[in-house]
């Protein structure tokens, strides 16, 4: 696994007359873990499917360790060089996995493409990293469809990080996830990121979890950066009408918590 550093510029995405996101500017630092929140609606899938090449912007530039991603993602070879240090969990899980593979086969892809493993090291790869998300391993036999959300949700994270990434993109990663469950993977996250040294970029309408997991905090309003700097200080001295709102809705139910 590599360092990745990634730096948006202005990035613009407009779907026919829709702007979905405009003039967004962002840096993740090597190792960091940054937060993207905002409502629905405010373009946060849009920037991580940016991040992670799944959409060309508009306007703008994404660089990774210097290079611009336009270029990179125009060979095959640069996709995969791409892919091996920027991998995502996508919001919507039921389209992440071909209902024709069982679990493993769909693990084994990236393990052996982008990970560069044979069948058998594929096999330890991914026994290791359902061991360190705690799914049980008979789960990896099963159909997609037989599968809960919330397991699904487990296994798309798998099978991003068997890639071991350097910057693991995660949109809404924990939203189908019962409270307690949503616990124990975001504990395994924020783990994974400190042990290999790799950047988390955490995308999600709920602030606690995204609190809870990051160092830096971006938050999106009408497709739109309205604040962006370390978590705590956004926290404790929000700038921007919106964010206020936001951190006051934090407050209330952290103080229910306390209570
Ligand atoms: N493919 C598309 N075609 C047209 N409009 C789109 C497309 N993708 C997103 N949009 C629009 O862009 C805006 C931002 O969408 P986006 O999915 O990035 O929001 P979001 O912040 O992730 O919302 P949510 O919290 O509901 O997931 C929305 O108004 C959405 O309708
Ligand atoms: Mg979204």
């Amino acid at each position: 696994m590599s360092e990745v550093r990634i730096e948006c510029a202005n990035v613009r995405k407009s779907y026919g007359r829709k702007v979905a996101v405009r003039d967004v500017s962002f840096v993740v630092e090597p190792g960091d873990r940054v937060g993207i929140v905002g409502e629905s609606g405010s373009g946060k899938s849009t920037m991580a499917k940016i991040v992670v090449g799944l959409e060309k912007p508009t306007a703008g530039s994404v660089t990774i360790n210097g290079r611009d991603l336009g270029s990179l993602m125009s060979t095959r070879a640069g996709v995969l060089e791409y892919r091996r240090a920027v991998q995502l969990v996508a919001q919507d899980t039921t389209s992440t996995f071909d209902p024709r593979h069982t679990i493993r086969e769909a693990l084994r892809v990236p393990a052996q493409l982008l990970g560069g493993h044979d069948v058998v090291g594929a096999d330890q790869a991914i026994a290791e990293i359902t061991q360190e998300l705690g799914i049980t391993p008979a789960l990896l036999e099963r159909y997609p469809r037989e599968l809960s959300g919330g397991q699904r949700q487990r296994m798309s994270i798998a099978r991003a990080l068997v890639v071991r990434p350097g910057l693991l993109v995660c949109d809404e990663a924990v939203s189908a996830l019962d409270v307690s469950v949503q616990g124990v993977v975001l504990n395994l996250l924020k783990r994974y990121s400190v042990g290999h040294g790799a950047g988390l970029l955490f995308v999600s309408h709920g602030l606690p979890a995204t609190a809870f997991l990051t160092r830096k905090l971006v938050v999106m309003n009408q497709g739109e950066v309205v604040e962006n700097g370390p978590t705590l200080s956004v926290l404790e001295t929000p700038q921007h009408p919106y964010t206020q709102t936001l951190v006051a809705a934090y407050e209330a139910i952290e103080g229910q918590t306390a209570a």
